[in-house]
């Protein structure tokens, strides 16, 4: 049962910290009920109790790691069946470091795990929920890094523009169901990830910096603007919708029966 002004419920994963802890906190403000996902549950439950208290919303923490198939698929199921949601937001991911020549492969296929098929699977749960329901909302937080992949780490930046690609063709299948789609790209944002990965932060400029309250804020208002991709930093969104228009100037000559003149 949702509580009085409720939207519904947000299942938001990685909510024990950074932005995410950031999101479950806007969303309650909002009027959402939660479901708090990550492994550190003892922060979840501290969040929760907190934010129960401000916000007067329905608390349920969820202690699940997202890269072993179990506790996906219990997680799936729950999006599956549990009407009350109405908000999924993928946030839960994990950056490493590192050329990919040189990676520990074990690592970046629990990187693999947590950022492309776990999102995945929860974001096809939710649109068949959403879609049956006639509502609802799929937030994927991806990373700017998916338009600049020689800036990064090659399997991090992959595994963004695989969120990029996928929120785009998902919002395409929704169409005219109800169900809004949108991809956040935050540019470095303070939170831990950096030091989880063993990246050294403290290098990088503060002006290019952002705060996760800010960074969560300008999301959530691209959001209400409707935009499916959000750029937080981005001063001119004509600027990506130029990046767009060049993708549908190629469109027509993208498959055609003859090579290129320049290769025959
Ligand atoms: N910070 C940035 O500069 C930045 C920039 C662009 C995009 N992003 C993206 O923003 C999202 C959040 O990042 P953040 O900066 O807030 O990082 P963070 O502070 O490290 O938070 C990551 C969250 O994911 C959870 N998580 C990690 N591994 C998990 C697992 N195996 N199962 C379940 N939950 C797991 C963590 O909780 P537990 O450890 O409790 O499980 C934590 O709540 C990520 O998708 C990241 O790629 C971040």
């Amino acid at each position: 049962m949702n509580s009085a002004q409720s939207q519904g419920t947000a299942l938001v994963t990685g909510a024990s910290s950074g932005i995410g802890a950031i999101y479950a906190e806007r969303l309650a403000a909002r009027g959402f009920d939660l479901l708090l996902v990550a492994r550190d549950q003892e922060r979840l439950e501290a969040a929760a109790t907190t934010l129960r208290t401000a916000h007067g919303v329905q608390v349920e923490v969820l202690k699940a790691d997202l890269t072993q198939k179990d506790d996906v698929l219990k997680l799936e199921q729950r999006l599956r069946s549990d009407s009350s949601i109405s908000l999924l937001l993928n946030n839960a991911g994990v950056a490493a470091d590192g050329l990919l020549a040189n990676a520990d492969m074990d690592q970046l296929e629990r990187l693999i795990q947590l950022n492309v098929t776990t999102v995945t699977r929860l974001a096809s749960a939710a649109a068949a929920s959403f879609a049956k329901a006639g509502r609802g909302t799929i937030i994927n937080i991806g990373s700017v890094v998916a338009l600049f992949p020689e800036r990064f780490n090659a399997t991090y930046s992959a595994s963004k523009a695989y969120v990029l690609s996928l929120t785009q063709s998902l919002n395409a299948e929704l169409e005219g169901t109800g169900v809004k789609v949108q991809a956040v790209l935050p540019g470095v944002t303070r939170p831990e990830i950096w030091e989880r990965s063993g990246i050294d932060a403290t290098q990088i400029p503060a002006d290019r910096v952002m705060e996760a309250g800010e960074m969560v804020d300008a999301a959530l208002s691209g959001l209400d603007q409707g935009e499916l991709i959000t750029i937080p930093s981005l001063p001119e969104a004509a600027d990506w919708d130029a990046f767009v228009a060049a993708r549908h100037v190629m469109a027509p000559n993208l498959s055609k029966s003859k090579a290129a003149a320049r290769y025959t």
